[in-house]
């Protein structure tokens, strides 16, 4: 037996894994744990939980990898100063010493840490360095289900390649282009996510949910002054508009100036139409170079199949349009595809290419699980924390509950729904998820205001069981990661079961879109997760069951959490945001609570 323990940590999101034998076992963010959002931090709580999972101690693991290599990053560093001096001091100064301290001594740095888990640990030499990007292409081809693929990552930086071109055959990837930092996608839609006040490597998605309201008016500025894009999707950014190379903002006063405005001040200056305009023009933009690139590699290599991941590779909407343009046969991207699947990647990187292990390819699906590799919890624990936290709950089984639930649902109820495994990854995908009923035309609104406490323009996911997503949707295929956009469809046709076929005399029902308008964004596009029977069997049973009670295949899923924190990770947080929020139900496995018969005086204000 051979197991690889991989840790993406130092950037933004830390992560641990754990893969034996070349089987991907568990892995987390260790955001869940400490409950501080995109924890950067050594991931003690995960590293400790995939040791756990499988009752393994430190010195009992193989091989440790690290995603990165820290004396590339230092170099860029460098280099960057001195290509930039004397306008880079001030960064350069602010991030020396840091890297000093923390980064560049990181091998002795990481096996001290390594020792908080277990004192036998003694072997340094355990310990191996991947490349950034090269965890990233790896964490997007092992899993997929293709013998071979182009693999292409997205991202802000790693060490020095923001973007690569790979190709994946078998056990073996081999880099094929690379374009290197400070030209980057992932740090040009930062650039504007700054520039528009969210938070840059976090907001990025707001932008996203943004620019479908305004036009892409800057496009062609953008691509004219900001961007010189190639043919081949090949790019290099015109750094006179950005301060990233050598400030501590994105954007300089030229770039403001070209657009004729500051940027704009978080939580003081209000969204205007403008601002929809630049995540628009923005989003076209990206959506160009994705497209450029996707189909000049498609040309150039004949291969059938696309595998993605890094950052940029979140943006569901390029995605979505990749699979429409009908470039690559298939897709297939990495769910935890930021820095957090870095750690994956490294493991897996090291299992295949430096041990030169074959890979065993799942036929259908995937090697990822559905990507349920966190914790779980059961019976006994679920009891012991509700009686210790006071709750009043009921256990029901498994088919009461599942009917229980879809009346609520219809009821027009939000559902707490916590079950199995935690997610790997940003994506809430039916373990760590809230509930609602996606033809409720008010529940946008209650879900924005009164349960996640965030801006009311943010649109709402639809879960929808595999086998009835082309009826409502425009997609025949896979998309178990919520990771794809595409349209509902205009015209709904859904076809009637036996007894109603008898009852009515027809075969079909017709409905528009505006029959699920809380998971409908305003260009009628929707990030669809489809749900499988194989990977999360009870939720597919919910689904199943409000089908038959309702028509409706569809369920709207957005992350259990509220606005700035992480998704919750355990019952004792589940129970906290159900009751500091107006969930009305909270499911764990088969307990359910009511939040009307909870205690007046847990019940508090979660909104800050
Ligand atoms: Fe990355």
């Amino acid at each position: 037996m051979t197991s690889i323990l991989g840790i993406s940590a130092f950037y933004h999101d830390s992560a641990a894994a754990l893969i034996i034998d070349g089987e991907i076992i568990s892995a987390a963010q260790e955001e869940r744990f400490s409950r501080k959002k995109h924890d950067a931090r050594y991931p003690y709580n995960a590293v400790q939980f995939v040791l756990n999972h499988s009752n393994l101690e430190l010195n009992e693991i193989d091989h440790i990898i690290f995603f990165e290599k820290p004396f590339l990053k230092f170099e860029r560093l460098l280099e960057t100063y001195l290509a930039f001096a004397p306008k880079g001091f001030v960064s350069f100064a602010m991030s020396m010493p840091i890297w000093l301290r923390e980064k560049l001594f990181q091998k002795q740095f990481l096996f001290d840490k390594l020792r908080q888990h277990d004192k036998n640990f003694k072997d340094i030499n355990k310990i191996y360095f991947s490349e950034h990007h090269f965890s990233h292409a790896a964490s997007a081809f092992y899993p997929s289900p293709f013998k071979e693929a182009v693999i292409l990552t997205l991202d802000g930086v790693g060490e020095w390649a923001t973007t690569t071109l790979a190709v994946g055959k078998e056990n073996k990837i081999t880099m094929l282009k690379e374009i290197h930092f400070p030209h980057s996608i992932g740090l040009l839609y930062s650039a504007f996510t700054y520039y528009t006040g969210f938070k840059v490597n976090g907001g990025e998605y707001k932008v996203m949910g943004l620019a479908p309201y305004g036009q892409s008016k800057y496009k062609d500025l953008i691509l004219k002054e900001l961007i010189d894009l190639k043919d081949d999707g090949s790019f290099r950014l015109n750094m006179k508009y950005f301060n990233y190379a050598t400030g501590l903002t994105m954007t300089n006063d030229k770039f403001s100036d070209l657009f004729g405005k500051k940027p704009r001040e978080p939580e003081k200056e209000l969204l205007t139409q403008f601002h929809m305009d630049i995540a628009a023009s923005l989003q076209a933009v990206t959506e160009e170079i994705v497209l450029k690139l996707t189909s000049s590699i498609s040309q150039e290599t004949k291969i059938k199949n696309l595998c993605m991941a890094g950052g940029v590779a979140l943006n569901c909407v390029a995605n979505g349009k990749i699979l429409k343009k009908n470039i690559f046969e298939n897709i297939w991207i990495q769910p935890a595809a930021g820095d957090a699947g870095g750690s994956l990647g490294a493991a897996l990187a090291f299992w295949h290419q430096e041990l030169g292990n074959k890979r065993k390819i799942v036929a259908t699906g995937d090697d990822m699980k559905g990507s349920y590799l966190g914790p779980s919890f059961n019976e006994n624990e679920i009891e012991n924390t509700l009686n210790y936290l006071g709750a009043k709950y009921e256990k029901q089984d498994e088919e009461n509950l599942i009917n229980t639930i879809v009346n609520e649902l219809q009821n027009e109820k939000v559902i707490g729904w916590f079950q199995g495994r935690m997610e790997f990854g940003p994506r809430a995908l039916g373990a760590r998820s809230i509930l609602a009923d996606p033809r409720s035309d008010k529940m946008q609104k209650k879900l924005n205001l009164k349960v996640k406490f965030r801006e009311s323009f943010r649109p709402f996911a639809p879960s929808v069981l595999r086998e009835d997503v082309n009826d409502w949707f425009d997609l025949n295929s896979d998309s178990p990661y919520m990771l794809i956009v595409t349209d509902v469809k205009k015209n709904i046709q859904i076809p009637m079961n036996e007894k109603d076929k008898t009852l009515f005399g027809i075969d079909k029902l017709n409905v528009t879109r505006s029959s699920i308008p809380s998971v409908t964004h305003v260009d009628y596009s929707a990030r669809i997760q489809t749900v499988h029977k194989e990977t999360n069997h009870k939720y597919y049973k919910l689904l199943k069951k409000f089908k038959e009670n309702t028509g409706c295949p569809v369920l709207v899923n957005t992350s259990f959490n509220v606005r700035g924190e992480p998704i919750v990770c355990s019952v004792e947080d589940a129970y906290k945001c159900f009751m500091g929020t107006d969930i009305d139900i909270l499911v764990c496995e088969n307990y359910i609570l009511f939040k009307d018969k909870q205690y007046e005086k847990f019940k508090k204000d979660n909104q800050l």
